[in-house]
């Protein structure tokens, strides 16, 4: 399986903070938020990712993240020129992609809970069309939202419905079989000229080919995308790593226990950021 993360936009939404940088650059606690979809990937055992953004943010983020090597990653860079639509992140990565399933996140979506990296193998084994991620939010009118029968069957899928039929929200994480990259290209631009998601979902579903996994209330979903929901991420991440001392989307951590890198790789990672606690954590678990 390929993956995508889907990093560009206009940022707009943060002002003055992303006039000069990107949004996916930004920190949330104690480590840039590409690191968090970017975790969820590595997670689901994707090590070809392709990282999409706006042509004057591709070199930020490769100076940041490199080749992706020094994790154990294959990491390329492609841009977008104009905040088109998610949709066209399939697109544009048709080339990456090449005829196999893939996986899409978004660059400002943060997941975190326990049993995560099962229900991530889980959704891959044999999918046939897509796999959407729902979780319970108190705003749906904010998101693409999903209404399911009693047995958890979807029925429809709607983006930012003013009267929402369920409080089930679509995060940014989509698994999709190697059909999606002919269903985005082949959409139709909506109203407001972007090539949408929730149109590629809607044509699984259509076809009786989607299928909706259900986060639970236990676990964590956070976007990072306006003042308030970025302070809430960094806020929940520094309460997480300070009562239990372990790190929410440590990418070298994640990296070692996955067997992408070895111990000396990742004690090497860590004697590098050695004047930060981030370095000193990744020394200590590499022991
Ligand atoms: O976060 C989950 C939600 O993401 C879903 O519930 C919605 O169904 C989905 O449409 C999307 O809604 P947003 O309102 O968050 O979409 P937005 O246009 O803000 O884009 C989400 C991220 O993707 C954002 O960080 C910027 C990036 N992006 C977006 C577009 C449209 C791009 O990199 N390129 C684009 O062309």
């Amino acid at each position: 399986m390929k993956g995508i993360v889907l990093a560009g936009g206009s940022g707009t939404r943060l002002y003055p903070l992303t006039k000069a940088t990107s949004k996916q650059l930004l920190p949330v606690y104690d480590k840039p938020m590409v690191y968090y979809p970017l975790s969820v990937l590595m997670l689901a055992g994707i090590r070809e990712i392709l990282i999409i953004s706006n042509p004057e943010n591709v070199p930020q983020l490769r100076a940041l993240l490199g080749d992706g090597s020094r994790l154990g990653l294959e990491l390329t860079y492609a841009e977008q020129a104009e905040p088109r639509g998610i949709a066209e992140a399939l697109v544009i990565g048709a080339d990456h992609i090449n005829g196999e399933p893939s996986a899409l996140i978004l660059g400002d979506n943060i997941f975190h809970g326990a049993g995560f990296q099962g229900i991530l193998r889980e959704a891959q084994t044999g999918l046939d069309g897509c796999v959407l991620f729902g979780y319970p939010v108190s705003d749906p009118e904010r998101y693409g939202i999903a209404e399911t029968d009693t047995d958890g069957n979807l029925l429809s899928i709607e983006e930012k419905p003013l009267r929402p039929r369920s409080n089930n929200a679509l995060t940014g994480l989509y698994f999709y079989d190697a059909e999606a990259v002919e269903i985005a290209r082949d959409l139709a631009p909506s109203a407001r000229g972007e090539l949408e998601i929730t149109d590629v979902n809607k044509h699984y579903l259509k076809n009786g080919r989607a299928k909706l996994v259900r986060l639970s209330r236990g676990f964590t979903w956070l976007d990072a995308g306006t003042h308030d929901s970025l302070l809430a991420a960094s806020q929940y991440v520094h309460v997480l790593e300070q009562r239990q001392g372990v790190r929410v989307a440590c990418l070298e951590e994640i990296a070692l226990n996955m067997g992408y890198i070895d111990e000396e790789q990742c004690h090497r990672l860590g004697v590098e950021m050695k004047n930060s606690e981030y370095g000193q954590y990744l020394m200590q678990v590499a022991q």
